[in-house]
């Protein structure tokens, strides 16, 4: 009988002598998730934290063990948690100081410092970016193999009362230009022939839908990243229950001519 060799690919862990046995990971572009994992570490303790299937799949497809992952909006670090149950390194930038900090107490007491990484900063700046790269260094790396990008959906939900805050722009003009700054840094910082997600959804506001991922989905291009696949993501797991909020959706829906938001994206993204 013929034995099959390993046949890896140059940014993950997976063997294609063996794909079918991979049903766990993800190759359509819908992508209707039951329900968010609650389990391993993961709870639905921050408004705007994604759900920790996105991190766990991306991670699983775009990255080996201990690779370095740079997460540019770290929130409540849905994504350190889910790369120290894989096995892979993470370097988290966030704004707001509580938050790191209270991610800090969430993990692992001896990954923080080695394996995770986390710095207070804003991520549009070249502080962040210097930090970023010194962070890499330090844990023998020049670059990242993977950059996380889920920013706040301009003021949907507002962050802070920070005016280095993207929830806090005053327009859907100068969010884009944060974002940019953003884009390019996790560009800059990125090896070669690897990944970057952005997760991301559209806004509703004065009657119009502005089409924010496609806009950002731009900037993340203007920077020189090639689109790989743009998956749309179903919103529900993400949702704290809002059974009346709605009904008062629905209406206004049949009332105003529109449909209600019921997805985001996950927009992945190539350097080459
Ligand atoms: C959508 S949330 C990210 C949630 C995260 N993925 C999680 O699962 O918890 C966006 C985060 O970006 C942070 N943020 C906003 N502006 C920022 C900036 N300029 N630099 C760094 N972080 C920023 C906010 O404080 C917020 O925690």
């Amino acid at each position: 009988m013929k034995k099959s060799s390993s046949r890896r690919l140059p940014y993950s862990d997976i063997d294609l002598s063996r794909w079918k046995d991979y049903q766990h990971i993800l190759t359509d572009s819908l992508w209707l998730l039951k329900s968010r994992k609650r389990t391993d570490g993961h709870q639905l303790d921050y408004h705007g934290n994604f759900i920790p299937q996105i991190a766990e799949q991306i991670m699983l497809r775009y990255t080996k063990t201990d690779d370095i992952v740079v997460d540019w909006f770290l929130g409540s670090g849905t994504s350190a948690i889910e790369a120290v149950n894989l096995n892979r390194r993470l370097v988290g930038v966030e704004l707001k100081a509580d938050l790191v900090e209270y991610v800090r107490q969430k993990l692992p007491l001896e990954v923080i410092g080695s394996r995770v990484r986390l710095i207070q900063d804003d991520s549009t700046s070249e502080s962040a970016r210097q930090r970023v790269e010194n962070a890499l260094r330090e844990m023998g790396s020049e670059f990242a193999q993977l950059a996380i990008l889920h920013p706040p959906y301009t003021d949907i939900i507002k962050f802070s009362d920070s005016d280095a805050d993207l929830s806090n722009c005053p327009d859907t003009c100068s969010y884009l230009q944060k974002f940019a700054a953003v884009a390019k840094n996790a560009y800059e910082t990125l090896e070669p022939g690897r990944f970057a997600v952005l997760v991301i959804g559209d806004k509703y506001a004065d009657g119009e839908l502005d089409p924010l991922g496609f806009k950002c989905m731009q900037k993340m291009q203007d920077q020189g990243f090639r689109l790989k696949s743009i998956i749309v993501k179903n919103i529900e797991g993400n949702e704290i229950a809002k059974g009346k909020s709605n009904n008062l959706w629905r209406y206004r829906a049949l009332a105003n001519g529109f449909y209600v938001f019921k997805h985001e994206y996950v927009m992945i993204f190539f350097k080459r």
